[in-house]
């Protein structure tokens, strides 16, 4: 099985490419931005702890995303692999997805990193905030919140996939076409 994560900054377009690359390797997206919100609209007590966070621009508790993910890694059968797109967000979370793995003899197959500069995230979810209404990217103080909350709690994680030489990084600025096209010409190596 393969286990890749999709990582990069707010509005770096995980969610956007998601689809092609799930489509092209046979992975099951899992996206923890997007279980979230559906735990939110289904009123689920998850979803009531999780409301106030999202909705503040920060992080969810590792153990709660942890424990979503591992659900899934049960549940999902007849697919190649899994893209995991926002998870994980901290050191803490990228250890337990580690350990999870181990327990089947698995490992993180790659760190697929899209790169764009913080004005491109802003305008990027300025632009996303007027088509998709997601609660999180309608007042700039949140959105400033969750590009703060990346540089420090998940920007580390780029260190930490470089020293296991599972780190490859994609420049995000482009056509949705061309940067697509950067990551199939990565992923094709695997
Ligand atoms: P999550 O849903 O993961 O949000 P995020 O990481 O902030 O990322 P986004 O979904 O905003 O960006 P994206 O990279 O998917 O960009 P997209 O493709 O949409 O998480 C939300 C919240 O949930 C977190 O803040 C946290 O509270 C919680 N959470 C989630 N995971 C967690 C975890 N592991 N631990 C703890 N808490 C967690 O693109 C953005 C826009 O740009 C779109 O409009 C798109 O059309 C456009 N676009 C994309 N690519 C291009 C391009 N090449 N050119 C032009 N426009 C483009
Ligand atoms: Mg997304």
């Amino acid at each position: 099985m393969k286990f890749y994560v999709l990582f990069g900054p707010p509005g770096a377009g995980k969610g956007t490419q998601a689809g092609a690359m799930v489509e092209r390797y046979n992975l099951c997206h899992l996206s923890t931005g997007e279980l979230l919100r559906s735990e939110i609209s289904a009123g689920s007590p998850l979803g009531l702890q999780a409301k106030a966070l999202i909705e503040a621009g920060n992080l969810v508790p590792d153990e709660v995303v942890e424990g979503m993910i591992e659900s899934k890694f049960k549940s999902v059968k007849e697919v190649k692999g899994f893209l995991l797109d926002g998870f994980p967000r901290t050191i803490a979370q990228a250890e337990a997805l580690d350990a999870m793995l181990a327990k089947g003899g698995e490992a993180v197959t790659a760190c697929i990193s899209l790169m764009i500069p913080d004005q491109l995230i802003h305008e990027r979810i300025a632009h996303r905030a007027n088509i998709e209404g997601r609660a999180d990217d309608a007042r700039p103080e949140v959105v400033e919140n969750r590009v703060k909350t990346y540089h420090d709690k998940t920007e580390p994680l780029i260190e930490f996939y470089k020293k296991a030489g599972r780190y490859h990084e994609i420049d995000g600025v482009g056509t949705i076409e061309e940067v697509r096209d950067r990551i199939f010409t990565e992923m094709d190596k695997f």
